[in-house]
């Protein structure tokens, strides 16, 4: 099965009054959803004088640097921040898109596959394109079926059943200024219910400042919005979604910065409390049922990409090593691989922060379709891929602004850990004892991960100016650490646009040693205690060619292993089940200080976008 991607950008409308102005308000979304893209950004306003447009190239600050975007009122309105893929990025480009008469304004965030085909059909009929977005059909088919005398909600029913991809629209049409009109298939859509106002937008903390009441609309839908009701259809059918609201408990503070220069660092300090939250809301009845299940499975395979596949590793190695099931971690978008393997009986773990990575949804559905049944693991309640899985488990991270992901990781290390070795209880891998030390273990991680800030924050500091100045890095460990070196160097690639390579120690031998002389750095994560001697040879090696090698390893390890590296990074002492979550600390904040001491702006790396919905 193929399916055209998305685009990854943020939507956002609103309709009501505020208290503010809209353009303001609808900025302060849009700031929200720039981890969503930010090569562009607009913002149409409608009241009684008409639709008024401002949009531009550049970050949401420096366009609205150029067009004031605080100043638009009206009675709705709606805003977009956009990453590239159809048209580069440009003022043209930028959305909202018009109508051939500026009645129409729209916002999209998907892809149109069959825009070529409606452009050509609409410029035949004597509709002028203004840019070389897919978008911009949008506008002017709905303009050809409102001059034709539909209805709005008529002409927008017909002008999605002319579209083929994906898409959550947001539109304006200024003969019914009071309404935000929207449809939805496949990219994410919420609205926020608000009293004498409503929102709609790609993700909830766009508006959580306003409301924390929540819908989460279905494929399909459409409808609009006005200041005091939301109207929602099917196929010309009315749908009730009055008993989708659901309250959100994330405070607005938690989707700002608090205080923090970053978001990627405000997340990496609130990991003690992702984490505690993450392990409250563990219904471990559930997880036994789930483990049993994974335990009984035929084959279990595992599939996530970036960071949720360096989770995914871990519990691919815990299943395989400590529960000895037939388990096997892959690329999301590598899927096809496994096709012909797959049969009735495999149980398919899709691992996904957003809930939206279109490589994990592609290989979610085409293993659900052979007959295995899917666990979604995810951040995101009700985001696609938990929607369409069998069983779903959540992080409780609570938002994650920041493009690299950390509380992210560290929540879904828990979660999955926990279940690897519930899996093994049922397996007989492993007896109660072991497996209620590992729960209780895990119960600590708040402290022990709050202990590990405190402690390494200073010294990650230090060693982040002596990388600040270089170019490489490897990332080396064995056994269980090996992941958390891959992330490790993961998170430094992506923010400070170091070129980080993790190995496993044992294979830096057959090449990459090649690379390493005076001041390369090379980071150790000293995680599996099964691999202390061949570790420390490797770390032997590497000094051997006059290698910067900073160790990071657990207090218990330091009186053999400190005086080994050039410089230590010392954790609390546990098991590697709960090290791979402690050690990702000073990984991650490596990698952050690292991008601050080189002038970037960890929360906005170049090329990447938070959530990508494009194969
Ligand atoms: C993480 O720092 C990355 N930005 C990226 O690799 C991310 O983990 C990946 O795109 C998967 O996202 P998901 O967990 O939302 O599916």
């Amino acid at each position: 099965m193929r399916q055209a991607g998305g685009l990854v950008c943020g939507i956002v409308g609103v309709a009501g009054s505020i208290g503010e102005r809209l353009g303001s308000a609808l900025k302060k979304c849009l700031e929200r959803l720039e981890y969503r893209g930010y090569d562009s950004a607009g913002i149409a306003v409608t009241g009684t004088g008409g639709i008024t447009v401002r949009k531009g190239k550049g970050k949401i600050n420096e366009v609205d640097a150029r067009f004031n975007f605080t100043a638009l009122d009206g009675l709705s309105g709606i805003g977009h921040t956009r990453w590239a893929t159809h048209g580069k990025p440009s003022d043209e480009n930028a959305h909202p898109h018009v109508d051939c008469t500026g009645e129409v304004a729209v916002v999209h965030n998907g892809i149109i596959a069959n825009y070529r085909e409606l452009k050509e059909q609409l410029m035949a009929r004597g509709h002028r394109f203004i840019s070389d977005t897919d978008t911009e059909v949008i506008a002017h088919l709905f303009e050809d079926y409102v001059k034709a005398g539909l209805p709005a909600l008529v002409a927008l029913r017909e002008t999605i059943r002319r579209l083929k991809g994906s898409y959550a629209i947001a539109l304006l049409y200024s003969h019914e200024p009071d309404k935000v009109f929207f449809a939805r298939n496949v990219s994410p859509l919420v609205i926020g219910v608000g009293e004498g106002f409503n929102f709609l937008a790609s993700d909830i903390p766009a508006f959580l400042n306003y409301t924390n009441r929540v819908i989460t609309l279905h494929d399909g839908e459409y409808g609009y919005l006005t200041p005091s009701g939301i109207y929602v259809e099917r196929n010309g059918e009315p749908v009730n979604v009055e008993d989708r609201v659901r309250v959100i408990n994330w405070s607005p503070e938690s989707a700002g910065k608090e205080g923090y220069p970053h978001f990627m660092l405000k997340e990496i300090h609130e990991q003690p409390r992702a984490l505690r939250e993450t392990w409250a809301g563990l219904d471990m009845d559930y997880v036994s049922k789930l483990g049993k299940a994974i335990a009984e499975a035929r084959r279990v395979f595992i599939t996530a990409s970036g960071t949720s596949y360096h989770a995914g590793l871990i519990l691919d190695y815990l299943l395989v090593s400590l529960a000895g099931l037939d388990a096997h971690a892959f690329n999301s978008s590598e899927y096809r691989k496994y096709i012909k393997l797959v049969k009735e009986g495999d149980i398919l773990i899709a691992i996904s922060q957003s809930g939206e990575t279109i490589d994990t949804l592609m290989a979610t559905r085409v293993f659900r379709e052979r007959g295995a049944k899917v666990l979604a693991v995810s951040n995101v309640v009700d985001s696609t891929i938990p929607r369409e899985s069998d069983y779903q488990l959540y992080t409780n991270a609570g938002p994650e602004i920041g493009v690299a992901a950390t509380k992210t990781f560290t929540t879904q290390l828990m979660i999955l850990t926990a279940l690897a070795a519930n899996a093994a209880l049922h397996s007989g891998g492993m007896g109660k004892e072991a497996y209620s030390l590992v729960l209780n273990e895990l119960e600590q991680a708040p402290d022990l991960v709050n202990t590990t800030i405190i402690n390494v924050e200073a010294r990650v500091r230090h060693i982040a100016g002596k990388l600040a100045v270089k170019t490489n890095a490897y990332y080396l460990s064995r056994g269980i650490g090996l992941p958390i070196a891959m992330e490790g160097a993961l998170k430094m690639k992506e923010v400070a646009y170091v070129h980080a390579e993790a190995y496993p120690a044992g294979e830096s031998k057959h090449g990459p040693i090649a690379l390493v002389n005076q001041e390369f750095p090379v980071v150790f994560t000293v995680t599996d205690d099964d691999y202390l001697d061949p570790l420390e040879g490797n770390v032997m090696e590497m000094t051997a060619r006059g290698a910067y090698t900073i160790g990071i390893l657990p207090s218990r390890h330091y009186a053999k292993l400190g005086k080994v590296f050039t410089e230590v990074i010392q954790t609390p002492d546990a098991s590697p089940y709960l090290l791979t979550i402690i050690q990702s600390i000073p990984l991650q904040l490596l990698a952050y200080h690292t991008a601050v001491l080189r002038g970037y702006d960890p929360d906005k790396p170049r090329n990447l976008a938070k959530t990508v919905t494009v194969e």
